[in-house]
């Protein structure tokens, strides 16, 4: 019986190792033991195997709802210090895929669309903040869109006071549970002690009840006043009925919205903040844009937007090239199986490392690189380019997304030039549960495109 090989040392070393270089330590492993290796990161996960290998991972993600494998919520335990016990994340079997498909259709197709002029608003109210002359950090801006936009998709209209705290809080927690040592906490759940508001478990969890009062205010609030012409995504939480003809509760509901509005923006947010890096790192990669842009003419339509070639192939190379999620969820092996070779046991836990796969040279020469063109010369299949992750539980928000950072993108390069304040090379790091720059990209605020080419246009008459 062939077993995934992997690191020797103590789990405590593995987890830190884990904790503090997640992308460095993965490769090291993949170098030593294959794409296909083991990990220890604690009892509860033991033992865990990262796949990389595009064959193996198209055998997990397109059977991972049978007698083979399986994709349980139950184990995404470390989503509930942030989400709570109940949301899409902790969901398993059939009440997941109902879930699923309840949560789909407004991040998908026509109803998707209907954000395009939101996230232009959004996008316009948060330029206008800017200044020429002036920089500015790219993530702070990209997450302050994505935030309202996902906010508005889930509450409707929401211009409240308690819509701006709930930005605020929201926007304070994540940043407080990104840092190493809240990461750690994540980790080794016995250091989760609340020893009063200074500490830091005590001080995250005390901001955490502020955001969870004014989630279940709104929830009764809505459920007082129900308007059943709202297409929300709270009022559609609110009409589901289970087969037993049950609704939501409250606590249900509170779980999936935090769900939401988390995975719903931060990961969007850093994919932005990479793009605009890449995009100004390169100028012929902007020039490109911007040619491809120009070329669509004055205020286009969203749907053209969307299908611009370069702008596709620019967004898929800046979530290959460091992937916000580095991992699936993970997938549990329910019979003895045969996985490229390897004889795994029920029981054994399987994470989709996008990572490494993202960086195999055998699909990606010059892996480290950021090429576009690979995208507009090469199709890769699901299981060879995959940042949303796939199967049962593929990313609900994979075309919203995208989406997002195509229209966010388009607005604001079409609007003003800009340049990296600081040109040295930013690496991701782990910032949470997912990946990021590691130091802030600064973007210069140039000049003002409009202006500049209604200048040209008078001088030119
Ligand atoms: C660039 C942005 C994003 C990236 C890279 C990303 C990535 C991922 C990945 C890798 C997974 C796990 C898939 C798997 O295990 O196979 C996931 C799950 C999920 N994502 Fe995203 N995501 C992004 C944006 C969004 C947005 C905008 C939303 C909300 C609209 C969202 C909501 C979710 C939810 C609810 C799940 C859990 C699905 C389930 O458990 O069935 N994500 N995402």
């Amino acid at each position: 019986m062939k077993q995934p090989q992997g690191p020797q040392s103590p789990t405590f070393v593995q987890t830190l190792q884990w904790i503090f270089r997640p992308m460095q330590y993965m490769e090291e492993c993949a170098k030593r033991y294959g794409d296909i290796f083991t990990m220890r990161l604690g009892a509860e996960f033991d033992p865990l195997v990262y796949v990389s290998n595009p064959k193996a991972l198209q055998q997990i993600l397109t059977n991972d709802t049978t007698t083979q494998f399986t994709a349980p919520g139950d184990i995404n335990k470390i989503f509930e210090p942030l989400t709570g016990k109940l949301s899409i994340f902790g969901l398993s079997g059939k009440q997941h895929q109902r879930q699923r498909q309840l949560m789909m259709p407004p991040f998908h197709g026509d109803r998707m669309r209907t954000y395009a002029e939101t996230i232009a608003e959004v996008t316009e109210k948060i330029m206008s903040r800017w200044q020429i002359g002036e920089s500015f950090c790219a993530r702070t801006s990209t997450q302050a869109i994505t935030l309202r936009v996902i906010m508005q998709a889930v509450f409707g209209l929401y211009d409240s006071l308690r819509a701006q705290q709930l930005e605020k809080l929201l926007g304070e927690m994540i940043d407080e549970a990104s840092s190493p040592l809240s990461v750690t906490m994540i980790y080794f759940p016995f250091l989760q002690k609340d020893l009063g508001a200074w500490s830091p478990w005590g001080k995250y969890l005390r901001r955490k009840a502020l955001v969870d009062k004014l989630i279940y205010d709104e929830i009764r609030e809505r459920r007082e006043n129900f308007d059943p012409s709202r297409t929300d995504i709270l009022n559609l939480l609110m009409e589901a009925r289970d087969e037993a003809g049950e609704g939501m509760t409250d606590e249900e509901l509170h779980d999936e919205l935090m769900a939401l509005l988390l995975a719903g923006h931060e990961t969007t947010a850093t994919a932005l903040a990479w793009a605009l890096y890449w995009i100004h790192k390169f100028p012929e990669v902007r020039s490109k844009l911007l040619a491809e842009l120009d070329s669509l003419g004055e205020n286009p339509d969203s749907n053209a937007i969307f299908k611009l070639p370069y702008l596709n192939a620019v967004c898929c190379e800046t979530l290959r090239i460091y992937p916000v999620a580095m991992l699936t969820f993970p997938r549990v092996v329910q019979e003895p199986v045969n996985l490229a070779g390897y004889d795994l046991q029920p029981g054994t836990v399987l994470l989709g490392s996008i990572y490494l796969t993202h960086r195999r040279d055998d699909l990606y020469p010059e892996p480290k690189k950021f090429k576009p063109e690979r995208f507009l010369e090469r199709q890769f299949s699901p299981y060879e380019f995959l940042p949303f992750g796939g199967g049962a539980r593929r990313c609900i928000g994979f075309a919203f997304a995208q989406f997002e950072m195509k229209m966010v993108l388009a607005k604001m390069l079409s609007r003003f030039d800009f340049e990296l304040a600081d040109n040295t090379e930013i690496k991701a790091a782990r910032r949470g549960l997912v990946t990021a720059p590691n130091r802030s990209v600064q973007l210069l605020v140039k000049g003002d495109r409009i202006v500049k080419s209604r200048s040209l246009e008078t001088v030119s008459s």
